[in-house]
């Protein structure tokens, strides 16, 4: 029987007739082919249902079933996204305390990886929040093209590295055109804030902004500190964060598991491999292969 929309997450490939049930629904802004409130009537009879003026066959619901659950978890996966950059915005001043802990420690080993990395050339750093790395490429690159969406990070960024060489630019990657290419793009704590629904093209997007040749490194937290997080009921990418106001955010976060994260490149037509810095951090060096 058609029962009630599904659930986030859980998208039905195969609704078993007979139906009787009658399930109102109001359709996702933006769903194709569906205006407003609508209601699908199921006939006992036979495998045609009827909405308003359309008939849609049994294939033709589970299709729309399955679009209705895939625009639910994009609606809710892009308000996560502002509420993440809005979490971000409002840690800005108490970022690097809270993040590194003894920030003096944290900037030695920034700078033993990034001298490890030798990111020369033309660098983006996607996400630089307030420009700990930036500092660091900075000693290595020929130009720093450093952005994050977050304004009140990027003013401390500035504040912090200053060579004529870097700039700055508040941009939300996802929707960014620099109209250039890059010999290396760079994320720190960023990979992990990309919800699995827009890996694929968060990838193709660095392909495309890559010159030929060119390397994407990065650094992230290794899966074994998922325990630190207090992921939301249902959500498996979804946590719950704090700030010392008290106030709370929802923030998308994947841990790096490298086991899965190469094939998963490769799969996507990059070369990478993964290496683990302590216990809590993996960097990562991707190429697209040839
Ligand atoms: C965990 S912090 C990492 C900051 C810095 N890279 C580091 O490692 O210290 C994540 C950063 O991503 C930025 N961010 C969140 N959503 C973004 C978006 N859509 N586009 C660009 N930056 C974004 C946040 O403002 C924040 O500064």
């Amino acid at each position: 029987m058609l029962t009630a929309p599904p659930a986030r997450n859980s998208i039905p490939t195969t609704i078993p007739p007979p139906f009787s049930a009658l399930t109102p629904h109001t359709a996702p802004r933006g769903l194709s082919g569906i205006r407003g409130p609508a209601c699908y009537y199921a006939r006992p009879a036979g495998d045609v249902a009827v909405s308003g003026r359309r008939q849609l066959t049994v294939a033709g619901i589970a299709q729309l079933i399955r679009k209705i659950a895939l625009c639910d978890d994009v609606r809710v996966t892009d308000e996560v996204l502002a509420d993440q950059v809005d979490y971000y915005r409002r840690r800005a001043g108490e970022y690097d305390v809270t993040a590194y802990g003894d920030v003096a420690a944290a900037r030695a080993r920034i700078a033993r990886l990034v001298a490890e990395m030798r990111p020369a050339g033309s660098v983006l750093e996607i996400a630089c929040g307030t420009g700990l790395w930036t500092e660091a490429l900075a000693g290595w690159a020929d130009t720093v093209t450093a952005i994050d969406a977050a304004p009140e990070a990027v003013a401390i960024a500035r504040d912090r590295v200053r060579p004529a060489r870097v700039s700055f630019e508040v941009a939300d990657v996802f929707s960014w055109d620099p109209g250039t290419r890059f010999d290396v793009i760079f994320f720190s704590a960023w990979l992990s804030h990309v919800p699995a629904s827009r890996f694929g093209r968060f990838w193709q997007l660095l392909g495309s902004l890559l010159a030929g040749n060119g390397r994407v490194l990065f650094i992230d937290e290794h899966v074994d500190e998922r325990g630190k997080e207090a992921y939301v009921t249902d959500r498996d990418e979804v946590v719950e964060r704090r700030l010392r106001d008290g106030s709370t955010f929802r923030v998308v976060k994947n841990f790096v598991d490298p086991a899965e994260l190469e094939p998963r490149l490769r799969r996507l037509g990059w070369e990478c491999a993964i290496r683990r810095d302590g216990t809590d951090w993996v960097y990562g060096e991707a190429r697209l292969a040839r």
